[in-house]
């Protein structure tokens, strides 16, 4: 029973660009508040603890120990997440993991387990589930409104000045675009198509300075007979965005993740518009609030861990397909040993 007074205490592990975002998306809630945090750069905890009111601890095991922790945000490069998972997990402070949820399948196979022995909820920050137009078209396609799932497709377009010294561009450390970016494309088209049969794909390195891809095409084919498609790149000039989904009784576009157009077979039109000034912002602020109202309620999380493991094995099987030029097959498994490319 959601019990209105009580105040969830929000423990950050990681205090870089994407903690100042839920940082400030926490500020929003009335029963919420960001209590503690740790990051190895003592500066920057400092920093954004004091535009907060939040205690910083040395390290992670300080943090575990802090009283009162209702969850645990893990906010750091992937490559230390099932590590800190397994260490807060032991703590048994509920944790949020940004995603890439892992590395690796083994990885993701033991950070979840650690949760499942704790009883504990360990949720995957998938934040593009949150967007309002994204979220909509999931429903219209289980409503039955759209037919049986056809096709969907997400291009995003976008020039991202990646420094060269920056974890991003180390394979090893973050996964590369396929793990940074391409992970939200194909969450969202395996939420719209289920389970995926195979993958193929085909990256390119069009920016000299970065040792990771930066531009990825993958084709997905669904267990249901339907298909996926991403095209992602992080080196282009000019920037746009689009998502779509066919069904067998319509079709819609998400245009620049601000407009949602279509129209159904028996004649009715979809429109919704958040508007030119949408800030994606919105996003986080849903996602956290909902993380805080499971909370209060004691209902699981919405994106499980088991939830950001499919995402990760469909992420890794593109990147294999990509890096091998060969169509992997369902069960797709396997990681591939990450090797930067020069
Ligand atoms: N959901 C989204 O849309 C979204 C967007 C951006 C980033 N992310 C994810 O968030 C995570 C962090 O990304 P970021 O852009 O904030 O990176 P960042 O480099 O800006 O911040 C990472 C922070 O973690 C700290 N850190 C590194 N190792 C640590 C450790 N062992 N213990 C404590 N602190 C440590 C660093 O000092 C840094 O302050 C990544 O997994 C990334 O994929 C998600």
């Amino acid at each position: 029973m959601l019990n209105d007074k009580l105040m969830i205490n929000i423990g950050f592990l990681g205090a870089g660009d994407i903690a100042a975002v839920h940082a400030a998306a926490i500020k929003t809630i009335n029963d919420a508040r960001l209590a503690a945090i740790a990051d190895v750069d003592p500066e920057r905890a400092r920093l954004l603890a004091g535009k907060h009111g939040a205690v910083v601890f040395s390290d992670l095991e300080a943090l575990l120990r802090s009283p009162g922790l209702d969850v645990l945000y893990i906010l750091t490069p992937p490559e230390g997440h099932a590590r800190q998972i397994i260490a807060a997990a032991a703590a048994r402070i509920p944790i949020v993991c940004e995603k890439p949820l892992t590395v690796t399948l083994d990885e993701a196979d033991q950070a979840i387990a650690a949760c499942k022995r704790a009883g504990l909820p360990l949720m995957t920050g998938l934040s593009h589930r949150y967007h309002p137009l994204a979220a909509l078209a999931k429903e219209l396609l289980q409503s039955g409104e759209l037919g049986d799932f056809v096709a969907a497709w997400s291009h995003r377009l976008i020039h991202l000045p990646v420094s060269p010294n920056s974890w991003l561009n180390d394979l090893r450390v973050g996964g590369g675009l396929t793990l940074q970016y391409a992970m939200h494309d194909l969450d969202w088209l395996s939420w719209l198509g289920g389970d995926v049969a195979g993958v193929s794909a085909q990256e390119a390195h069009t920016n000299p300075e970065l040792n990771i891809e930066d531009n990825l095409w993958a084709l997905l084919q669904f267990r249901n007979g339907g298909s996926g498609n991403i095209g992602l790149s992080w080196s282009v000039p000019s920037a746009w965005t689009e998502r779509g989904l066919i069904g067998s009784q319509g079709n819609l576009r998400i245009i620049e993740q601000k407009r949602l157009v279509g129209r159904l077979a028996d004649g009715r039109e979809l429109a919704e518009d958040l508007g030119d000034d949408y800030d994606w912002f919105d996003v986080f602020v849903r996602e956290s609030r909902d993380i805080v109202r499971r909370l209060q309620q004691g209902q699981p999380f919405s994106i499980s861990g088991d939830d950001g493991r499919r995402a990760l094995e469909i992420t890794l099987a593109v990147q294999k397909a990509a890096k091998t030029g060969k169509m992997i097959h369902s069960p797709l498994g396997n990681d591939l040993p990450l090797e930067n490319n020069s």
